[in-house]
Formats: C-alpha cells, structure tokens, sequence
C-alpha cells in the first residue's frame, strides 16, 4: 500500500485511543485516497451539519417543517434501489462452507479484486469513521463495528439504525474487538469536478463478506442492506457465523411482546422474508375487539437470540431504528408506523407532494392529483407509472415507535415463547399450522418458500425456497445452519413452539382471502394460547390446525366457515409440488443436510400424498 498523504497521516482526534483502530483506518486511507477523514462523534450537531451540506449537493431535499419536522427526502439512482443478491458474496476459506445457497469466490482472488476497486476510489471525497453498536453499548451481547464510507448519507442512516458515535470509541478503549466494515459507493471524484446527487457505480456492485476473519467489504452501491453494513452484512451474515461458532441464534425476526387482560405477557418472534410484513406485524394495534390486549415492538427485522440461565431462550433486537418498506403502509394498515414517522425521518425513493410532503402508494386511497415521484419527475394518477419505487423505505428511530416495549433495550432481552415463519404464498400454504415438535418446527422453518418482492433486484412474485427467511442472509452452509437450529432445540429446556402463518392466500380473482394487518391477532391469540397449553386444535398431516370454532372471531363475523375453508385447505396435488420443490433445496444441501430433516421429508411425503 502507499504511504498516506500527510496531511491525512493521522488525523485521527484525541479521543481514539486504540492504535489498531488507528492504524486500520489509516490503512484504508492510504488505499481509497480520500480528500479528507472525518471521524464521526454521533453528535445531533454532526448529523444536522451533515443533512445540511446534503441538502446542499442535492442528495437529500428537505420536508416541510410544519408537516414533518427534521425529515428528508432522498433519490436513489435508478440502478439502485435494493439488494442485488447476486452481487452478494460469502468468501470463506473454503467453498463448502459458504455452502450452494451462497455465491462464493476464493477469498485470495476476492481480496485482488477488493484491492484493485478500492485502490482511489474515495478520491475527491470525504472519508467517514463510523464507529457503532449492534446491541446497547456495553453489554455483554453487544457487537462493535467501525464502518468506514465515502457516504454522508450512509453515516446519517447508521446515525439512526445502529448506536453509533464517541460512546463506542471510548466502549472500545484500547484493544476492544470490532468488526472491519469498508464501503465506497465507487465513485471517485476528478478534481474541479462535479458531484451528482446519488454517487454509485454503475458497473460494479460487490458485497463481501470474510466470515473467518470477520471482514465486510462494499462496492459500488450506496442503498440499504448494500451499504448500512451493521444490518444484513453484520448482524445477520457475520453475527449468523458467530452463533454457529458460540451456541445462539441471529435471525431475521421481528420480536414482539402480546399482553392478555390478565396482563401475561409473552414474547414471540415471526420470521418472512424481505417485504413480507415483520414491520407490519410488529407494530399491529389490536381490532376492537380485543379489548385489553396489548402489542408491543422489541424490533422489527433482526433478533439475536440466546440461551438463558432459566432454560429458555432470549432474544434482543441488535438496531435503534427502523428501515422499513414505505408502500402499503397506511392509517389503515399500521397507524403505529405512521405516527411514528411524523419527524425525524429519512424517505428514500418515496414522492414528494407539492407542499413538500411525502407519499406513497397505499397511504391514501386516492392519490394526491400532481406529484414528483420517486425519480424526480412530474407524476399525475394517470400517467402510468408508481410514484414511489415499491422498495421505496423510511429510516426512523425505534425510540419514535408508539408501541416500543419498555425492554426494548434490556440487554438481557426477553424471553421467547413461540417462533414464528411465514411467506407470502398465493396458494398450497395454510393460515397456520403449529408443529407438533422441534424438528417438525425446524423442518418447517427450513422448508419456507415465498414469492419473491421488490426488496431485492430481480424478478418479483416467482416462489423460491428461502429457509428461515435467511436465504440472503445466513453467512454459512445451510446444511450446517439446519444442523445448528436442531442443536439449539436441545440447548434450552424449555424451547418455544414452533408456528408457520401465511396471510398472503388469494382468490381467482388474485384477491387476499385473509385481511390481515390488524386482524392477523386473531391467528397471534391462538398461538399465544397454544404456548400456555389452553389452545385448541387438531391433528393433520402438516402439524396441528385450528378449526375455525377454535379462533376468536368477535368483530370479524362476516369471515365465515367457507372464507375460512379458502384460507386452510390442503391440497394434494399443491403439496406433491410444494414437497418436490422441498427435495430440489435438499438435494443441493446433499451431505450437510441433517438426516433428521430427511427422515421427516419421507414423513410428510407418506402422510400427505402418498
Ligand atoms: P424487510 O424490511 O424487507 O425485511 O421486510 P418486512 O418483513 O419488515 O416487510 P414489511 O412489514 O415492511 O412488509 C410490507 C409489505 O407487506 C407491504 O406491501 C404490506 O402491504 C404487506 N403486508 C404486511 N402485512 C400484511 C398482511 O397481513 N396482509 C397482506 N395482504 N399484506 C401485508
Ligand atoms: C431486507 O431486504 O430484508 C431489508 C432491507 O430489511 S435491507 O436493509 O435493504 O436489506
Ligand atoms: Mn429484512
């Protein structure tokens, strides 16, 4: 590597007192030649100075302050608007252990490549130190991360979605562990030039992870997942290799609490895949109906989740914000998440309204008449295209949730009782179904398909397998990471039931049969109740199902026995499909799929269609 320039020699402030912190960050500034290091303090003041100079160059443009106060609006390129999963890389050692669901390439030929695209490109700009925390500062089970980017609007982003400032640097001391997290947006500035308002690279785009020696490397994109790197890349894909290597879990789950009347309270975490409603479940207010019950949000798209001293498992939510999907979400679908983002918030690929608000489809039935959508242009109803990109996100604080749990940030989390997966599948899978053991719950986990959504690049509403929504996201083998959910069943002595829901089953008409939102409490009593042993329901084939006499419907009696029927029928033929499409994932797993999960295979194949 060169030598850096002087000026950039150290410029580190006084405050760091970590010398290999010192000296990576100064290795990476010899690298990427940046103009300038900025280290940054987490500070509303920095944050305030850094929206302002973005509002400045064009990346964000401010709301109206009596409307939504402190709030921006940014315009990603075109070509950059979600995850590529097909520029994503797991470069392990060995092949194997990236596994076939994984692209992989030899970390020696990776790190060649990484080192030719980083070398200048920062050039014109500012390089940001961004020292953060997965986890509440200090605790136990808290992950440190220093990302370094070439992105204001990254740095603001992660201001929001992690703790992030001074307090880890000091945290740190001077030799704490933290995780290497480099990202560029890979567009380096010729001198006197000038900046566009979205910098990305248009031809490459590379998210890399080094899961032996803990090392993320981003290239090329400056959007979500791609680029927040405490999100997917730390606290999903490396965190997930952790807890194979340490005996816990990191999933992409939502966490959330449900009170009785009573006042029991318990906890239950709901894995879907990307745009398949964690945001929407976490928030939910109960219908009317169910009068003293109570919902409350521990997180929304992550938890960790580990053993406790009490036989039972413990789950913590690694984020302080939210980076949830904009369309769709309404007064009438989750008014928690729209009081939520009355301030403070980041709008990305979202509408501005003529009096400098934003909008989206589904926030209104009707649309506003005249609009700039998500690109920049003149919009009406009429012209045929979305306002806003259907990945379109907001970035706001968890502390502005209005159903945040008071143990939101109780490092010793809360404990679980169910575990939850669900898909967006038009047909074959039922409302709900409770698997009648661990492994029967883990088989269903592993076997989750779901229609595919705008959250990622790529063709939207084909199924595809996505095993425990972690088909984009487990940093290992999947075969292995089977193995490890069966071990984990054995790690506690008392581990939570095992569910699978799906809202998503339509008519001929392409029509949602279930109303869910809201309503989804119905199916969240039933398993709440299941877990204290009072529940009813009866055998099948796929697990125990509730008959529709053993579901609340009290404010909901226009759902009758045939609306029900729609929504939980089993049909043979669809699940000959549905069990060969289980064997296509099996069959790639080969060896390191667990033989529990194949003997249960043959199970479901002789109860179900044979
Ligand atoms: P990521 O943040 O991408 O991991 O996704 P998420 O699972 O948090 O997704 P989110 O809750 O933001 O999903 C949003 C999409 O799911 C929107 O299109 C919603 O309209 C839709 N959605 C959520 N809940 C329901 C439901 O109960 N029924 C139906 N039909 N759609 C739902
Ligand atoms: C997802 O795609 O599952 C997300 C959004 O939660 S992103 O952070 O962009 O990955
Ligand atoms: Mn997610």
């Amino acid at each position: 590597m060169n030598a850096p320039r002087s000026e950039t020699a150290d410029p580190s402030p006084s405050w760091v007192r970590h010398p290999g912190l010192r000296q990576w960050v100064a290795e990476v500034a010899a690298l990427t030649k940046p103009e300038r290091v900025l280290w940054c303090d987490g500070s509303q003041a920095e944050y305030d100075r850094l929206c302002d100079e973005m509002v400045r160059a064009g990346t964000l443009v401010r709301l109206n302050e009596k409307l939504r106060p402190n709030s921006f609006l940014a315009r990603s390129h075109p070509g950059d608007v979600a995850r590529m999963e097909d520029r994503t890389f797991i470069c392990s050692e060995r092949a194997v252990d990236a596994g076939p669901t994984n692209n992989w390439i030899d970390p020696r030929e990776m790190r060649g490549t990484l080192n030719r695209l980083f070398d200048g490109c920062m050039r014109g700009r500012t390089m940001y130190v961004v020292p953060f925390s997965m986890g509440p500062i200090g605790s136990h089970i808290a992950q440190i991360g220093i990302e370094i980017s070439d992105s204001p609007y990254v740095v603001a982003n992660m201001r929001i979605m992690t703790r992030m400032g001074r307090a880890v640097v000091d945290w740190l001391g001077e030799d704490g562990d933290f995780v290497p997290c480099i990202h560029s947006v890979g567009a380096p500035l010729a001198p006197g030039a000038k900046d566009v308002a979205w910098p990305c690279n248009e031809e490459e785009k590379w998210i890399v992870h080094f899961p032996e020696t803990r090392e993320i490397w981003s290239f090329g994109s400056g959007y979500g997942g791609n680029a927040l790197l405490g999100k997917k890349c730390l606290a999903l894909r490396i965190a997930s290799v952790m807890a194979r290597d340490e005996g816990w879990l990191a999933e992409h789950m939502l966490v959330l609490g449900i009170e009785s009347p009573a006042g029991e309270k318990s906890y239950i975490t709901a894995a879907f895949p990307s745009a398949c409603g964690k945001t929407n479940l976490a928030l939910l207010i109960p219908p009317p109906a169910f009068k003293g019950w109570k919902v409350t949000t521990i997180g929304e798209d992550i938890a960790w989740i580990k053993p406790g001293r009490d036989g039972r498992f413990y789950a913590i939510n690694p984020e302080a914000g939210f980076f949830g999907v904009a369309p769709g979400t309404s007064e009438a679908t989750n008014p928690n998440a729209m009081k939520m983002l009355h301030s403070n918030t980041i709008f990305t690929n979202v509408a501005l309204t003529p009096d400098g608000d934003v909008w989206w489809e589904g926030m209104s039935e009707t649309p506003p008449a005249r609009l700039i959508d998500w690109q920049g242009k003149e919009w009406t109803p009429d012209c045929g295209r979305v306002a806003a990109h259907p990945n379109a996100r907001f970035t706001v604080p968890a502390a502005q949730c209005p159903s945040i749990d008071p143990k939101w940030e109780d490092p010793g989390g809360v404990p679980i009782s169910a575990f939850v997966f669900g898909g967006r599948r038009s047909s074959t899978v039922p409302l709900v179904v409770e698997a009648p053991t661990w492994e029967d719950g883990v088989y269903m986990g592993a076997t989750l398909g779901s229609e595919t959504t705008a959250a990622i690049t790529g063709k939207v509403g084909v199924v595809r397998r996505d095993p425990m929504a972690m088909l984009a996201f487990c940093g290992y083998n999947m075969g292995d990471y089977f193995a490890h959910w069966l071990k984990m069943g054995k790690a506690v002595h008392h581990p939570p039931k095992i569910f699978r829901v799906n809202w998503f089953r339509r008519d001929t008409n392409k029509k949602f049969l279930w109303p869910g939102f809201g309503e989804n409490m119905r199916v969240l009593t039933w398993i709440v109740d299941r877990c204290h042993g009072h529940g009813q329901g009866v055998e099948t084939p796929l697990g125990i199902m509730p008959r529709f006499e053993d579901l609340n419907w009290r404010g909901l009696e226009t759902f009758g026995t045939e609306r029900y029927a729609a929504v939980t029928t089993v049909d043979r033929e669809d699940w000959r499909a549905e069990l060969a499409s289980h064997d296509e994932l099996f069959g790639k797993l080969g060896a390191h799929l667990p033989k529990a999960l194949e003997g249960r295979r043959g199970r479901m194949h002789e109860k179900l269609v044979a």
